[in-house]
């Protein structure tokens, strides 16, 4: 007997009507009923009416990375919870210790773990250590945080004022002061036309924003090793290198946004790790539980830790900051089951194996419909970039990305989309499958978009 037992779907619908204020929803469409999942194995899941869909979304945003219906991450949990649910992170506990220790024999180079429980906070709380060093060492005086156009780095206020895609800034403004834009490095849409090395003239065009804003007040620099929601956007070559030496040059700190791209998203345990750098600071939380639990991540290295700990006179020498669920000891355990269960399962091969099959699927798809204006990715991360014109590359209207996704749907496949995110750039649909895939799986995915693409009309 579960706790619902007791309640019909139709009744779920009627109370999910009158209480229930869904994410992203105008009350128009929460008005005609909303999706009623109700069971989840593997890559599938089912809703209310036993309609069974491939779910190439990862639980919607890029989160389940090893699948619906785990009992190894069930049973971790529950032990842990009947064992001990929580106590304050001010104190020690097995999951957090082990999870931590384990975590960080993925990241060379890394020293410390700081828990808490969604991918806004872990960046906040990067935030927070630049501005804490800012005034422990620099009088507070470099305390500026670059982000970069496209990017985004979440939902609170301060995560906001470092996103940069327009319509999801629009109507929250004023932003936090001191956190300053600098332009994307999509090549598709060069800033400089044709280039050969656009990725070192892109990367400059960061060392222009903190020329202009004067080193001295510049911090932290935030980026998506891969840009997820702002279009599935792969850093061009020599990009990240260049990017690292600039920060160097200026001691700037790198902190890497891995909410979405970490473990195993890639093809890699972290979207960084591609292209040789070595962040100050990365943030993750999604895929660390794959869903299971609610847990984030802020790892910095010994030295960012060790910044925080000096003690310069009267001033603080610890890092001032508590989350209260970043004690929740469901997170860790979760955590750690997951990781265990990637390596395990050999997820992290199977991702840049099956999703090289999946990049190579699109680009075919791409050939048979010139809509398809670019098709990019790296493990099982892909983006479709639809557009009217090759050639103008005019982006297709955000109608046409939505009536893919449904016909997708309809057909039993559920994939992504930029949401409501730039003015005119709505148009890239994205796939993230559970890193469990199999080659069928990915066929079926690409039969799918085959025949929804065949009847997509401008
Ligand atoms: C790159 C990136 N950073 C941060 C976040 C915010 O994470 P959360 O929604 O868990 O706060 C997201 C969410 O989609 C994200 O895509």
């Amino acid at each position: 007997m579960s706790q619902y037992s007791e309640y019909t779907n139709e009744q779920i619908h009627t109370m999910d009507k009158a209480h229930v204020w869904h994410h992203l929803t105008p009350a128009a469409a929460a008005e005609k009923g909303m999706p009623l999942y109700v069971k989840g194995e593997g890559l599938h899941l089912w809703d209310a009416d036993d309609n069974c869909y491939l779910d190439a979304s990862a639980g919607g945003v890029w989160v389940t990375n090893v699948g619906y219906g785990r009992k190894a991450i069930v049973d971790a949990i529950s032990e842990q919870l009947m064992e001990l649910n929580y106590f304050a992170g001010s104190m020690a506990s097995k999951p957090a210790a082990v999870f931590a220790s384990r975590l960080l024999e993925k990241m060379p180079g890394m020293g410390k773990v700081f828990y808490s429980s969604s991918g806004s906070e872990a960046n906040e709380k990067a935030f927070k250590m630049v501005r804490q060093i800012s005034h422990k060492k620099y009088d507070g005086k470099k305390r500026k945080i670059l982000y970069r156009e496209r990017d985004y780095h979440g939902t609170t206020i301060a995560a906001l004022s470092a996103t940069g895609q327009s319509q999801r800034r629009d109507h929250f403004g004023p932003f936090v002061p001191d956190f300053v834009e600098f332009p994307h490095c999509f090549e598709y849409r060069s800033q400089f036309g044709d280039v050969e090395d656009y990725g070192i003239k892109a990367a400059q065009l960061m060392e222009e924003v903190i020329l202009q804003e004067g080193p001295d007040t510049v911090g932290g620099v935030i980026i998506e090793p891969i840009t997820a929601g702002g279009g599935v956007i792969l850093p061009p070559e020599g990009y990240m290198a260049e990017i690292q030496r600039i920060c160097r040059k200026y001691d700037i700190l790198l902190i890497v946004d891995e909410v979405v791209c970490g473990l195993g998203r890639t093809g890699a345990w972290f979207g960084y790790q591609h292209y040789g750098i070595q962040p100050d600071i990365v943030t993750m939380a999604k895929g660390v539980a794959s869903g299971y639990a609610a847990i984030s991540c802020t790892v910095t290295t010994d030295a960012v830790y060790q910044m925080l700990q000096e003690d310069n006179g009267d001033k603080l020498g610890f890092f001032r900051d508590i989350s209260t669920y970043g004690g929740c000891l469901a997170g860790p355990a979760a955590a750690l089951a997951n990781l265990n269960i990637i390596e395990e399962e050999g997820l992290i091969a199977n991702c840049a194996h099956l999703g090289e099959v999946l990049l190579q699927g699109l680009h075919a798809l791409k050939e048979k419909y010139p809509m398809i204006g670019d098709v990019r990715g790296k493990g099982l991360f892909c983006g479709i970039e639809l557009v009217l014109n090759r050639e103008t590359k005019e982006p297709v209207d955000e109608a046409v990305a939505i009536q893919i996704v449904n016909a997708c749907k309809e057909a039993g496949l559920l994939i992504g989309r930029t949401n409501r995110s730039f003015e005119t750039f709505n148009n890239i649909l994205n796939m993230s499958p559970a890193l469990c895939i199999t080659a069928e799986q990915i066929e079926d995915i690409l039969n799918i978009l085959d025949r929804v693409f065949a009847k997509v009309t401008l």
